[in-house]
């Protein structure tokens, strides 16, 4: 069943974050292969591929409703340069919790509409964003746990490196 208006801009919006979040977790993997950490590096640009498969699984469900998905303007990444390896995961971690507050604004507005037919996709989501957040969560925790141990961060940085290339597509 085809979704309303309303429902139909938070979806489009919702593609756009997801997008925006690829391009922030790209723009960090390039922040940290500039300070040496090929591992970290690589871990980023693979987290850059799945929010473009979250942008796809979006895209698909408002195309599926017949409804019409608009990727809006995605701005410059808010990053600087020069980040510590924390502060990069830092970065990611607040984008997650604005991404997770999004998904939480687009349920309420499916709940108003009463639009179950979103509830599954969306709920998937809410699970997934639970789960990202306390990756990297951790990610940061185990960052500032070497503290000024750079072999400690050598091993993270290749333990990180060893998560597996999963591409766009699902
Ligand atoms: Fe698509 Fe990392 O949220």
């Amino acid at each position: 069943m085809k979704m309303n208006q309303e429902l139909e801009k938070k979806f489009q919006e919702q593609i756009t974050l997801e997008f925006e979040a690829s391009m922030v977790y790209r723009q960090l993997a390039i922040e940290a292969d500039e300070q040496d950490l090929p591992g970290m590096s690589a871990w980023l640009r693979r987290q850059a591929d799945e929010e473009i498969v979250h942008a796809n699984k979006f895209i698909d469900h408002v195309s599926s409703r017949d409804n019409h998905a608009q990727i809006g303007a995605i701005p410059a990444p808010d990053v600087r340069e020069g980040l510590a390896p924390a502060e990069i995961f830092e970065a990611a971690l607040a984008h997650e919790q604005r991404v997770s507050e999004s998904i939480r604004e687009l349920y309420r507005t499916s709940e108003q509409a009463g639009d179950l037919d979103s509830r599954p996709l969306l709920n998937w989501f809410i699970n997934e964003q639970i789960e990202e957040e306390a990756t990297v969560s951790e990610i940061v925790a185990q960052i500032k746990l070497t503290g000024e141990d750079g072999a400690g961060l050598l091993r993270l940085d290749a333990q990180l490196g060893d998560r597996p290339n999963e591409g766009t597509e699902e």
